[in-house]
C-alpha cells in the first residue's frame, strides 16, 4: 500500500559566511559602539563637565584612534568583498541589474505564503547592505578628513599644516585650536569644507544608526517568521537550510 504523506526535505547544512566576513561584522559592530560613544560624549561635553580644552582635544584623539581600527577593519572588508568566498563578495551581496526582479519574485513568494530560503543576503537585505556599507565608507572618509583638520592627525594632518602654516612658520609645530602661527585667510578658506565634512559625518553616523535599528528588527524578524538560524549563522559560518536555496 502506498502512502500520501509528502516527504520531508532534506536539511543540509551550507557553509556560507566565511572567517574574515564575520571578523569584520563583529569588529565593526563593537567599533561602531564605542565610536558612537565617544561621539556622543563629545556633543554633550558641556553638559557632562568637560569644559577644559585639553579635554576636548583627549575625546576626539580616543574617538580618531579607536576610528583608526574602524576604518582599517573597513579597509580589509572592502578588499575582501573582491577576494572573499561567493557570499562575501560584492557581486553577490549587493543588488545588481537582476535585483528588481528577484524582489518582486520574493514578494510574490512571500505573499502566497511561502518562506524562500538564502544562503546570502534576500534581495531586500541586498539593498540594506548596500546602504549600510556606502555609509560607513562615507563616515570614514569624512572622519579622516576631520581628524586632519582639527587635530592634525594622518592621513591629511601635516598636509593641513603645510597648508596653514604661515610664511617662515614650521607647520610641524601648529598645534590643534591654536592660531599661532596659521595664516587666518587659509583658515577661513578651508572652514565651509570642514564645516561640510563634519555635517555630513554626523547626519551619516544619525542615518546608520537608524538602518542598524532597522537591520536588527528585520535579522530578528526573519529569524523568527521565515528563515531560523540566520543569526547564529554569523558566529558560525554555516546556515541549516531545507529544500533548495534560491541562490546557491
Ligand atoms: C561608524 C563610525 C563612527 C561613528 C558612529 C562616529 C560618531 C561621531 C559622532 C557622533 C561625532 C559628533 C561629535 C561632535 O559633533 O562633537 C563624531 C565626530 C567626529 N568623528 Fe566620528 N564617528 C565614526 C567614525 C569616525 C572615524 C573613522 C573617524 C576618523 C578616524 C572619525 C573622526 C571624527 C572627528 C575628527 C570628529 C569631530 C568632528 C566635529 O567636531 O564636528 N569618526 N563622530
Amino acid at each position: 500500500m502506498s502512502s500520501n504523506k509528502p516527504i520531508p526535505l532534506e536539511i543540509k547544512s551550507y557553509t556560507v559566511w566565511d572567517r574574515p566576513t564575520r571578523l569584520f561584522h563583529w569588529i565593526n559592530v563593537i567599533l561602531v559602539l564605542a565610536l558612537t560613544l565617544v561621539g556622543g560624549i563629545m556633543m554633550y561635553k558641556t553638559e557632562l563637565g568637560i569644559t577644559e580644552l585639553s579635554g576636548k582635544i583627549g575625546l576626539k584623539t580616543l574617538h580618531v584612534y579607536i576610528g583608526y581600527g574602524f576604518a582599517l577593519n573597513l579597509l580589509v572588508r572592502l578588499v575582501w568583498g573582491f577576494i572573499g568566498n561567493k557570499y562575501a563578495r560584492f557581486s553577490h551581496m549587493f543588488p545588481n541589474t537582476n535585483s528588481k526582479s528577484e524582489l518582486q519574485a520574493y514578494k510574490t513568494e512571500l505573499a502566497a505564503g511561502k518562506t524562500p530560503q538564502y544562503l546570502g543576503h534576500n534581495p531586500k537585505g541586498k539593498f540594506a547592505v548596500f546602504a549600510i556599507m556606502l555609509l560607513l565608507v562615507i563616515i570614514m572618509l569624512t572622519g579622516l578628513f576631520r581628524a586632519g583638520t582639527d587635530i592634525y592627525y594622518p592621513p591629511l594632518g601635516s598636509t593641513i599644516q603645510s597648508y596653514l602654516a604661515d610664511t617662515n612658520v614650521d607647520p610641524a609645530g601648529l598645534k590643534p585650536y591654536d592660531d599661532a602661527g596659521v595664516n587666518a585667510e587659509k583658515a577661513s578658506a578651508i572652514k565651509p569644507i570642514k564645516g561640510l565634512a563634519g555635517e555630513i559625518h554626523i547626519y551619516g553616523v544619525y542615518l546608520l544608526l537608524l538602518l542598524i535599528l532597522l537591520h536588527l528588527f528585520a535579522v530578528i524578524y526573519t529569524e523568527v517568521k521565515r528563515q531560523p538560524g540566520i543569526i547564529s549563522a554569523m558566529f558560525s559560518g554555516n546556515k541549516l537550510i531545507q529544500g533548495q536555496p534560491k541562490d546557491e
